[in-house]
């Protein structure tokens, strides 16, 4: 079985992430050496299902092993992520004497280590932190970059930090029980990945979908591999989003909107799909991406099934109103990342990202109506 590894470096912070991806890593001796350089108690954070399918025999292993280790959930899902979970779980941390020694495991989805990764970066002041990611978009996407938060009341992830971890342990095995939907939401960045940074990725996503959909262990953990190293090359440019890694944002200005007003009744990885799709279009008719390379951006999002529908309440007006208010909007104006070609996001300066006139903009969202829009 491969065994890949790197390291991550952030030049404008002083840490460093050691990536492992492999096949049954969980339970490996290469593991619990890691585990055990930490020197204090070890708290295991996850959410209520990956507790019962995952992490509550881990947990039990570990403390096997002679590990000091604790498990800590919350019930799954988006609406946990927030200041109240994260309360009370240093709560129940400090009532069990963790401290400044202590090391933070995170074994989840993208809410777990969003959350975990916050968590470790204010206890203490800080403690050290591993992740391990358990859904295909935490490991391709959300555990890479250091990037932790929180939802509020006024939005997603307004409250956070930038944190790296000490590591990042992406089993591969652990992906066996995730459902269809969860497999979407991940290839949906990892489409990202192709068309803002690599045209030969674009290409064997195309070239072998058979393999993906048969879950090819090879071929999955070559595809998480490429999109690591994707998101790993944006982020060591540029960690405090300034400039280059505002094209991970690509697609997901319009994803954004459509999310908010579906009442996050989509799932992000099939808002997104719809949101490469429309800002490709857009990229197309700004006259930057050629006839040729727009036309081959559809058909790879059918290979992978993403269901391309909205509902009839979505209208011109309320996206509009929509990405006015979307956080990286400027003076109330929607930014876009578009496409130079496939396999490059348009510079604008080294801003990575424009505003699109409205004439130009509305008919993107009218095309995106007409095509996408439930016609009831
Ligand atoms: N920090 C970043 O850079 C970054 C990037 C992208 C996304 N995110 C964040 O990630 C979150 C979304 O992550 P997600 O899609 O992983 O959601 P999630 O964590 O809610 O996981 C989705 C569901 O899958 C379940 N699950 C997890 N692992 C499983 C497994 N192996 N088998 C079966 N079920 C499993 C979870 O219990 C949950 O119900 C969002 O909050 C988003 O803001 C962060």
């Amino acid at each position: 079985m491969i065994k890949r590894h790197f390291t991550l470096t952030q030049a404008s912070a002083p840490m460093k992430t050691e990536i492992h991806i492999e096949h049954d890593l969980l339970y490996s001796p290469q593991w619990i050496q890691i585990l055990r350089s930490f020197c204090g108690k070890v708290a295991i954070i996850t959410d209520s299902h990956v507790k019962q399918i995952i992490a509550e025999r881990w947990t039990q292993f570990l403390k096997k092993q002679g590990i000091d280790a604790y498990l800590f959930s919350f019930p799954q899902g988006e609406v946990s992520k927030n200041r109240a979970t994260k309360e009370r779980l240093e709560d129940e941390m400090q009532q069990l004497n963790f401290g400044r020694d202590s090391l933070l495991v995170a074994i989840g989805g993208g809410v777990v280590t969003d959350l975990g990764g916050y968590l470790a970066s204010t206890y203490h002041r800080g403690i050290s932190h591993v992740l391990v990611p358990t859904t295909l978009l935490a490991m391709v996407d959300a555990s890479i970059g250091g990037k932790t938060g929180v939802n509020t009341a006024f939005g997603k992830n307004l409250i956070g930090s930038f944190y790296p971890p000490k590591h990042v342990f992406i089993d591969t095995s652990l992906l066996s029980t995730l459902p269809d939907k969860e497999w979407r939401n991940g290839m949906a960045e990892i489409v990202k990945y192709g068309l803002i940074s690599s045209f030969p990725l674009f290409q064997k996503l195309f070239n072998n979908h058979a393999k993906w959909k048969a879950r090819d262990r090879e071929f999955v953990q070559e595809i998480i591999y490429d999109s690591i190293s994707i998101k790993k090359e944006v982020v060591e440019s540029d960690f405090q989003e300034t400039s280059m890694r505002r094209i991970l944002n690509f697609g997901h200005t319009i994803a954004h909107a459509i999310e908010t007003l579906e009442n996050y009744g989509i799932a992000h990885g099939e808002a997104v799909a719809i949101g490469i799709l429309v800002e490709s279009y857009l990229s197309y008719k700004m006259g930057l991406l050629q006839k040729l390379e727009w036309e081959r951006i559809e058909p790879i999002l059918h290979c992978f099934n993403f269901p391309m529908q909205l509902s009839s309440s979505i209208t011109l007006e309320n996206v509009h109103a929509c990405m006015r208010s979307d956080k990286k909007a400027k003076n109330a104006l929607p930014r876009f990342v578009l496409l130079q070609e496939i396999g490059k996001a348009a510079a604008f300066d080294r801003s990575y990202c424009t505003e699109i006139e409205e004439p130009l903009l509305n008919e993107g969202l009218t095309w995106m109506l007409d095509r996408l829009r439930d016609p009831k």
